[in-house]
């Protein structure tokens, strides 16, 4: 692949997988919100990105004009052959696909991610953190992002899902090669989706010989209402597909963009290892701040919207993280307020596409920075040189060296320097 040629105009030109864009993309977003709010790019084939909180609702509202059937913007491989529509939309529904197909196929995943439903993942969340801190504390350093962030979304997912838990590595590469780093290289991408989906498909075919107390079997045996629905092994393999993909990379970057910003920001951290009970507010802030999830819809029809027409056959950028630093819906947005009170971020987007498992994202997240706080206490993020962004479509850290003071006489001494 050939080096993309750096952006001279963000308004113009914009292109979401520079490395300035991935590393601090809020000044780049306050100033297309002044001068060009809602950009385009020819770049990856074009797309729009709107950069104003109202813009992104109202754009979100527009259904089917909008359609969710390729919520990516990276081109595909030359050699591709389109889908047919109702095989886009059940590639991985709810999240691919627009009314009827999203109605009932979003209906069958709520239920388990219902805000008492996920509890009972609390204890394996928290027996799982413990064991990846026991596993490094000793050494009075380690990289949060890979032996910590990383760690936890594919294995809750996979405890979800009913499959091996040893898959949970695996579920790793093949979602970086999906949505991280193989985003810009189609083969990659594909040859990552085709093994999720041959993994998948296996494990649906197994539970309809033989049934388990999970979720593929519960999805198999489930009956929709819409009279329309059809429970096929297609259908099933995509959800679980969805699962894994957005259950995955996304709470693993907010976990990392958490202990990217603790490690740097030792107020923030000192108040809140102070006052505990404010985690479930620094959780909201860590959410909206760091948001990391931009999906895209693709225009069906010419739509005029906010002095634009978007083309039929245009892409355009779902921006949530944008939204979630407009000036004209929160105040100072683009500073860190960790007992920040009004705060209705879109980080778990907004209207019939809001995520469906953001009430188990924010109970691993919880459970992830408690854990961590209580064990590790002080920390610091070190080698900044090292510390490497994911960015595109979801952004996160995915590199992140600490040095923390419990575990080690060492790690605690050059701590200690720090302060004095
Ligand atoms: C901090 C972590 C997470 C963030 C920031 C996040 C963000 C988002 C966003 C912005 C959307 C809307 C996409 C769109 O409009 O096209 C979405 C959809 C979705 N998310 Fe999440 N997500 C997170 C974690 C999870 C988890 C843990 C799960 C489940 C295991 C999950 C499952 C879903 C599903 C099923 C949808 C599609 C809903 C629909 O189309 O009706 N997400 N997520």
């Amino acid at each position: 692949m050939s080096e993309p040629t750096p952006v001279e105009d963000w308004t113009t030109d914009y292109d979401i997988s520079d490395p300035q864009y991935i590393t601090d993309p809020v000044p780049i977003w306050r100033e297309m919100r002044t001068r060009c709010s809602i950009a385009h790019t020819e770049r990856l084939n074009g797309s729009w990105n709107p950069t104003r909180f109202d813009d992104i609702r109202a754009l979100a509202k527009m259904v089917p004009e909008l359609s969710s059937r390729a919520p990516l913007v990276m081109p595909p491989p030359p050699d591709f052959e389109e889908p047919s529509r109702y095989e886009q939309q059940i590639a991985a529904a709810p999240i691919t696909a627009d009314p009827p197909i999203h109605t009932w196929t979003r209906h069958l995943i709520l239920p388990t991610f219902a805000p008492k439903a996920v509890t009972k993942y609390a204890a394996f969340t928290e027996d799982l953190a413990h064991t990846l801190i026991d596993s490094f504390i000793n050494k009075g350093t380690c990289d949060a992002a890979v032996e910590y962030a990383q760690q936890i979304p594919p294995r809750v997912i996979a405890h979800l899902l009913g499959v091996d838990p040893e898959m949970a590595d695996t579920f790793v590469g093949w979602v970086n090669d999906i949505l991280g780093e193989g985003l810009l290289d189609p083969v990659k991408r594909m040859a990552a989706r085709d093994a999720l989906l041959e993994f998948l498909a296996a494990e649906v075919k197994k539970r309809t010989v033989h049934p388990k107390d999970d979720l593929l079997t519960t999805l198999l045996h489930s009956k929709p209402k819409d009279a329309n629905a059809e429970i096929t092994p297609a259908v099933v393999i995509g959800i679980a597909n969805l699962i894994v993909v957005a259950g995955i990379d996304t709470t693993w970057s907010s976990i990392g963009s958490a202990l990217w910003h603790l490690g740097t920001n030792p107020d923030d951290l000192a108040r809140l290892r102070a006052e505990p009970d404010l985690l479930p507010t620094a959780v909201e802030e860590f959410l909206r701040y760091y948001a990391p999830v931009t999906m895209a819809r693709i225009a069906e029809t010419d739509v005029a919207y906010g002095g634009v027409v978007i083309k039929k056959g245009d892409k355009v950028l779902m921006n949530f993280p944008a939204a979630c630093h407009d000036p004209e819906h929160f105040e100072s947005p683009d500073e860190f307020i960790i007992d920040r009170q009004r705060n209705r971020h879109v980080a778990f987007g907004s209207g019939i596409h809001r995520c469906a498992g953001s009430n188990l994202a924010r109970l691993e997240m919880n459970v992830a920075l408690r854990v961590w706080l209580e064990r590790i206490g002080e920390f610091k993020v070190i080698d900044l040189e090292t510390i490497k962004w994911a960015g595109g479509q979801v952004r996160g850290p995915r590199i992140l060296k600490v040095l923390f003071s419990r575990g080690c006489a060492r790690s605690k001494q050059l701590l200690e320097n720090d302060h004095r």
